[in-house]
């Protein structure tokens, strides 16, 4: 089967298309014909050997897919062949066909199209535990939200606004931010021409957000703490900027506030229940039309590499595919 192969570890450009054999499902896994595989930034990592998840050369990037169980491994009973299922994979995905635990496997609706379906379950999954599970965000709550135009930043704002929270969306460029106000975002900020923690301050009265959604980390996530609210919770996603930042203490003293870490890769494995109810919940809200996802992009396989190349670039706004 055709792929997107990682021969070596380094940047986009050292993938290749090529043919890569697939291992046989074992006993609790499935064999998933792939129509159709998410793009996320941890696949701009794993290609590098950057992320906590190591791959061994030769192997297909690729964290999540959406496509048809095509072979059953001996003890699988929850699924049947044919089943159209969406896959937590975490790599192999960028490929025709891939194999995944039959428990990384949810049933999707009939009415999510399997681009759609390949880019839902990692950052809605992510942004709901983030905001309800940790963030405790509550209706007529401020949401401030970094990175706001990427994958799970968008996320953040549109759910934040199904949650009822005020959304302030801070992104790097026009283009970016009218993306932001087009999905549901009440204020805007750039938080490269101008200064975060000043704009924030301004658009809350000098109160600060209750809640901050920060997947880029560095000195964005440093400025958080001066325009955070007083016992606000600043919750760490991930460090798309390439900056693990360090917090004084003083800080969270200071604002009687926390600062949080999400971990959804290991929450879907330690609280698998939970995990289901808020899939249930985000498929109640796609359903009812209250949640309408956006692929800004989609790219055929064969072109994966220029698709992680737009994503280490800050070029791909909202949920970039591949479709096969
Ligand atoms: N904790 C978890 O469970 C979890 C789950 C999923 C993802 N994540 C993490 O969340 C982060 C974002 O993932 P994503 O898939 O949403 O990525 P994405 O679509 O590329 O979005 C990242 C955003 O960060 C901003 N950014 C700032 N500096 C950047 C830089 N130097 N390079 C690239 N982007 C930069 C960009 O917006 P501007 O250009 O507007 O600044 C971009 O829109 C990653 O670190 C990922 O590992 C964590």
């Amino acid at each position: 089967m055709k792929a997107i192969v990682c021969k070596e570890f380094g940047p986009p450009e050292k993938l290749v298309y090529e043919d890569l054999p697939l291992r046989a499902p074992s006993d609790a896994e499935v064999r998933i014909k792939v129509a159709a595989a998410g793009v996320n930034f941890p696949d701009v990592l794993i290609i590098q050997n950057k992320y906590q998840f190591r791959g061994t050369p030769p192997f297909a990037p690729g964290g999540e897919v959406c496509g048809k169980i095509v072979e059953l491994g001996a003890k699988v009973t929850q699924w049947k062949l044919g089943d159209r299922v969406a896959a937590l994979t975490m790599s192999g995905g960028f490929a025709e066909e891939c194999v995944a635990p039959a428990a990384a496997c949810v049933g999707v609706p009939d009415s999510m199209s399997a681009p759609v379906a390949a880019g839902f379950h990692l950052v809605y999954g992510t942004v709901i535990h983030a905001l309800q599970d940790r963030g405790q965000l509550q209706p007529g709550e401020t949401l401030l939200v970094l990175g706001a135009s990427g994958g799970v930043g968008l996320a953040a704002v549109q759910l934040g606004r199904i949650m009822g929270a005020r959304v302030i969306a801070a992104a790097g460029s026009a283009d970016k931010l009218a993306l932001c106000k087009a999905q549901g975002a009440d204020e805007v900020v750039n938080y490269v021409e101008a200064s975060l923690k000043d704009e924030v301050k301004k658009l809350t009265g000098g109160q600060g957000a209750d809640v901050i959604f920060d997947p880029v980390g560095g000195q964005f996530a440093q400025d958080s703490f001066s325009c955070i609210a007083w016992k606000g919770r600043h919750l760490v996603i991930g460090f798309a900027s390439g900056s693990i930042p360090e917090i004084a203490l003083n800080r969270l003293l200071l604002k009687g506030c926390a600062s949080l870490g999400v971990f959804w890769g290991d929450f879907i494995r330690r609280e698998p229940e939970a995990q289901a109810a808020n899939v249930r919940l985000l498929y109640q809200w796609f359903e009812q039309g209250r949640l309408k996802p956006l692929v800004s992009r989609e790219y055929p396989l064969a072109q994966g590499a220029q698709a992680l190349r737009d994503m280490a670039d800050r070029k791909v706004t909202g949920k970039v595919v591949l479709v096969v």
